[in-house]
């Protein structure tokens, strides 16, 4: 088999976190999520774990009460993350945060909310070996969904804050106490499909061969 290189790497370089240009009046077709699903529950998983579950969202009360959560969650941490950061020159970043604002504040009408977990919490004392492990055996396949999503014309970000109150979001939920939020992912088509890649420093810039 033999990829179509610039479209696999268009895709791996322009699936960006889409916040404004989400349509939030566009519904998402269920099928259309649960296809995507299916590719990212493709990835690799620690152990072949696949401790993952995924909790989709769709009913507007419910998400109006996340939303609620992740709004109270942002506005503090942002509030105090763009005076630190302004006067700095970063206009990248300053874009981030105003676009981050938006999100926090239209979020309840975003269509469709996916919050991936796992079936099983970290002991707090747990060693940085097992942290990695355990998150890292969803996030390949949370990237891999927002992949799925793009080619699809579809966009989503990854966002954590309403993690801030994450008990709170889980007996919204129904959540046993074992099942652990990861994140929640805002999921709704793009307003276009023209997204461009992002300014990052040049990789040989934060690249080390055999030591630092
Ligand atoms: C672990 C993680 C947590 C994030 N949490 C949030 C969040 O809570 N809210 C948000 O708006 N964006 C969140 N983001 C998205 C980042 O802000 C975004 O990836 C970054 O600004 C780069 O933009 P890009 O993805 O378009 O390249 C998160 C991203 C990651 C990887």
């Amino acid at each position: 088999m033999k990829f179509d290189l610039s479209m696999t790497d268009e895709l791996l370089a322009t699936t960006r976190s889409v916040r404004k240009r989400l349509d939030l009046e566009r519904p998402v077709p269920r099928e259309l999520i649960l296809e995507c699903l299916e590719l990212a529950v493709q990835a690799p998983t620690a152990s072949n774990s696949q401790k993952w579950r995924w909790i989709i969202v769709d009913d507007p009360k419910l998400r109006a009460a996340l939303a609620d959560l992740y709004r109270r969650a942002a506005k503090d941490y942002l509030a105090q993350a763009t005076v630190a950061t302004s006067g700095q020159g970063d206009s990248q970043t300053a874009r981030v945060y105003e676009s981050a604002i938006w999100l926090a504040d239209h979020l309840a009408n975003v269509p469709v909310f996916v919050i991936p977990c796992l079936d099983g919490r970290p002991a707090p004392t747990a060693p940085v070996a097992m942290l990695s492990a355990i998150y890292g055996s969803i996030f390949p396949a949370m990237w891999s969904f927002q992949l799925a999503l793009r080619a699809r014309g579809l966009g989503s970000t990854l966002t954590t804050l309403h993690l801030v109150h994450e008990r709170e979001a889980a007996s919204l939920l129904g959540l046993p106490d074992n099942i652990l939020q990861v994140a929640l992912l805002p999921v709704g088509y793009t307003k276009g499909t023209d997204f461009k890649r992002a300014v990052r420093p040049s990789v040989s810039s934060i690249t080390h061969w055999n030591a630092w």
